[in-house]
């Protein structure tokens, strides 16, 4: 379903990205691994358009290469960033609604007077939060301010956000970084439950035993090139992997 096509960027002269070409199957959790510095965040960037680069970034078939980014989102492209992004003195319910605000077709016009139009978008609006917020497990807390909730929850409300313009696919940029164990299996339960409702999940993440449990596939950056990609118990044991990467611990486990 997402598909790049020999991707190389180039920061003046540092080459983070070079020739990529993978592909994230429909319905699938997808990690992509490697070290600091590999350039996984910068995949990210380039599926979102945030990054100047060569190649092209498809998506069902449809080439987004030249889409703006505020536009790759009515494509089905949902995102949460490496730092979470909330805002602190909003309630959750209001941190999730500025979530579907791409759909929002009201002009300001609307907004002042609240016009029918404006009063029946901000409905939807809510009402999805609602629905996602079931779905993520953190109803009970719709009301609570964003900014006095423990780091996890922040996380959640997050994905739970992106997951507000109904994406084909979501992706997360190390989701686990800053999480307690407990908080860490929390976040594994719900990319199961945004995987089963046929969200495909493209993760980067070091916890590699989240890696491990949840995906489907495993693609390896290093110096930002893929040296990897297969299953889990495939990539565990691949020798370039475990060198540049894993160290030996990880082949001994699985
Ligand atoms: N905007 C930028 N300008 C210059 N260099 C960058 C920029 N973004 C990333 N880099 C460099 O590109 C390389 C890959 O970075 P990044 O994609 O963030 O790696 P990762 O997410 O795998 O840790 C690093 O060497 C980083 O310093
Ligand atoms: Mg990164």
């Amino acid at each position: 379903m997402l598909k790049l096509n020999g991707v190389t960027v180039k920061f003046s002269g540092l080459v983070a990205v070079d020739n990529l070409s993978m592909e994230v199957e429909s319905g699938t959790v997808h990690s992509l691994i490697g070290p600091n510095g590999a350039g996984k965040t910068t995949v990210f960037n380039v599926i979102s358009g945030l990054v100047k680069h060569e190649g092209r970034v498809y998506l069902d078939g449809v080439d987004l290469t030249e889409v703006p980014v505020h536009k790759r989102v009515d494509y089905g492209l949902g995102r949460s960033f490496q730092n979470v992004i909330i805002y602190k003195y909003l309630n959750v319910l209001n941190n999730l609604m500025l979530g579907y605000h791409h759909r929002l077709t009201y002009g300001l016009f609307d907004e002042l007077l609240e016009t029918p139009k404006y009063s029946a978008l901000e409905r939807k609006a809510m009402l999805k939060a609602i629905e996602v917020a079931d779905l993520i497990g953190i109803k009970p807390l719709l009301g609570v301010l964003a900014g006095t909730l423990p780091y996890g929850y922040q996380k959640l409300i997050d994905i739970a956000r992106a997951l507000m313009s109904e994406p084909k696919i979501i992706m997360l940029d190390e989701p686990a970084a800053g999480l307690t164990d407990a908080e860490t299996e929390m976040l594994k339960e719900k990319i199961r439950v945004i995987k089963n409702q046929g969200i495909t999940v493209f993760l980067i993440e070091h916890d590699m035993r989240l890696v491990l449990d949840i995906s489907d596939k495993v693609t390896v950056l290093n110096l930002g090139k893929k040296i990897a990609e297969g299953k889990p118990e495939e990539i565990v044991h691949h020798p370039e992997v475990i060198k540049a990467y894993l160290g030996t611990s990880y082949s001994e486990v699985k």
